[in-house]
C-alpha cells in the first residue's frame, strides 16, 4: 500500500488519502503482511481478547489476529439461542477445527430466552440481549487471567457513523466504554467490501465473508412479540430454506438482505386433511445502497412458489406464507 505510514493508522482515525482501495487479493495480502507486523508490535507478548459473533468483521479480525499471535488469542463466542441456522457451529469449525484458534464457546440460550419470556417491546428485548450479552462476556472474561488488549472489528463506517451521531443501532458484542483493555482494530479504516476481499485472502469460507446484514439481536426481531421457543424454532428453519433456494438460484450474490418473520398470530388452514390453526411466515427480500432506505426485490414468482411450499410443507407450525411488498419508508427493513 503505497505510502502508507503504519504509526499514522493507529493514531488516527482518519483514512490517509494515500490509502489504496483494495480490490485485489495482491493488494489484500498486503494489507495482510503488514497489518500482522502492526499487531505483533502493538501486542508485543500479551494477551487478546476478541467477542467473536460469526459475523464478517469479527471473523476477519480473528483471522488476521490468529496469523499474527496465534494463542495469545482467546476469541469468546456467546451464542445467545437467536442466531441463524449452523452460525454457531460455523463459528466452532472454522475457528476452533480448522484454524486451531482458542476459542471458548458459550452457550448461553437458555439465560436469554428465559429473560425474554412474556417481553414483547421490542426496544425492551434489544436491550434484554444487549445487556445480557455483555453480562455473559464479562463472566467469561473474567475467569481468564492477564488479558490487556481487546480486538474489535470496528470498520471505517463505524467510525463515519458515529462521529455523525448517525449511528442508531448498537450492535450486540458492543462492550461497556469502561474497559480498561488497550484496543486492537486492525479493520478500522476498511470499507465493508475490502473486510470481505481480506477474508477471502485470508482463506475465510465464502458463506462467512460473503454474509447478509444481521442484526445483533439475532432472530429475536424476527420472532416478532414474546418470543417462543416453538416460534423461534419456525424462524430459524424458514430462514434457513429461505436462505437455501436463494443461494440455488443465485440471488444470494446480488439481494442485499433476505430472511423470514414469524409473527405471533394464527390463521385458519389445512394440513393433512384436517383443518390447522398455525401461524404465517413472512418472507422479505430488499435491497438498498446505505440501508436508510430500501426497495423490494421482485423475487421470480416460481421461485417463491416453491420456497412457500417448502415452507408450509418442512417447518413444524407454518401453513402460509406471504411476502412482503413494503418499501423502505414506509417499513423498516427488520419488522421490530
Ligand atoms: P432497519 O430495520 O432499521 O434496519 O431498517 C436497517 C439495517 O440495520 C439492521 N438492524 C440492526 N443491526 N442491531 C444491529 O446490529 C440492531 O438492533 C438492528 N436492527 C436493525 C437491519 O438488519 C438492516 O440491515
Amino acid at each position: 500500500m503505497a505510502d502508507f505510514n503504519i504509526a499514522e493508522y493507529y493514531q488516527s482515525n482518519v483514512r490517509p488519502d494515500s490509502m489504496e482501495r483494495i480490490t485485489t487479493p495482491e493488494l489484500a495480502k498486503e494489507f495482510i503482511d503488514e497489518q500482522v507486523s502492526c499487531i505483533r508490535k502493538q501486542v508485543g507478548d500479551g494477551k487478546v481478547l476478541l467477542a467473536l459473533s460469526g459475523g464478517v468483521d469479527s471473523s476477519v479480525v480473528a483471522a488476521l489476529l490468529i496469523k499474527a499471535i496465534g494463542k495469545q488469542l482467546t476469541c469468546i463466542h456467546v451464542n445467545h439461542g437467536l442466531m441463524r441456522k449452523g452460525e454457531s457451529q460455523q463459528v466452532i469449525d472454522v475457528f476452533q477445527k480448522q484454524l486451531g484458534a482458542n476459542l471458548i464457546y458459550i452457550d448461553a440460550t437458555d439465560r436469554f430466552l428465559d429473560l425474554l419470556a412474556g417481553v414483547e417491546e421490542p426496544e425492551q428485548k434489544r436491550k434484554i440481549i444487549g445487556g445480557e450479552f455483555i453480562k455473559v462476556f464479562d463472566e467469561e472474561a473474567s475467569k481468564l487471567t492477564g488479558i490487556g488488549f481487546l480486538g474489535q472489528g470496528t470498520i471505517y463506517p463505524d467510525i463515519l457513523e458515529s462521529k455523525d451521531g448517525i449511528k442508531a443501532h448498537h450492535n450486540v458484542g458492543g462492550l461497556p466504554e469502561d474497559v480498561e483493555l488497550e484496543l486492537v482494530e486492525p479493520v478500522k479504516l476498511l470499507y465493508k467490501d475490502e473486510v470481505r476481499m481480506v477474508g477471502r485472502a485470508l482463506g475465510l469460507p465464502e458463506s462467512m465473508v460473503d454474509r447478509q446484514p444481521f442484526p445483533g439481536p439475532g432472530l429475536g426481531v424476527r420472532c416478532t412479540g414474546a418470543i417462543t421457543r416453538d416460534r423461534l424454532e419456525a424462524v430459524r428453519e424458514s430462514d434457513a430454506i429461505l436462505r437455501e433456494e436463494f443461494a440455488k438460484a443465485g440471488l444470494n450474490k446480488t439481494v442485499w438482505q433476505y430472511f423470514t418473520v414469524v409473527p405471533p398470530f394464527k390463521a385458519t388452514g389445512i394440513k393433512d386433511g384436517k383443518r390447522a390453526f398455525e401461524w404465517s411466515c413472512i418472507i422479505r427480500a430488499i435491497n438498498t445502497k446505505d440501508a436508510v432506505t430500501a426497495t423490494i426485490e421482485h423475487v421470480d414468482w416460481e421461485l417463491l412458489d416453491k420456497i412457500s411450499y417448502r415452507i408450509t410443507h418442512e417447518v413444524p407450525g407454518i401453513n402460509r406464507c406471504l411476502y412482503d411488498i413494503t418499501a423502505k419508508p414506509t417499513g423498516t427493513i427488520e419488522f421490530e
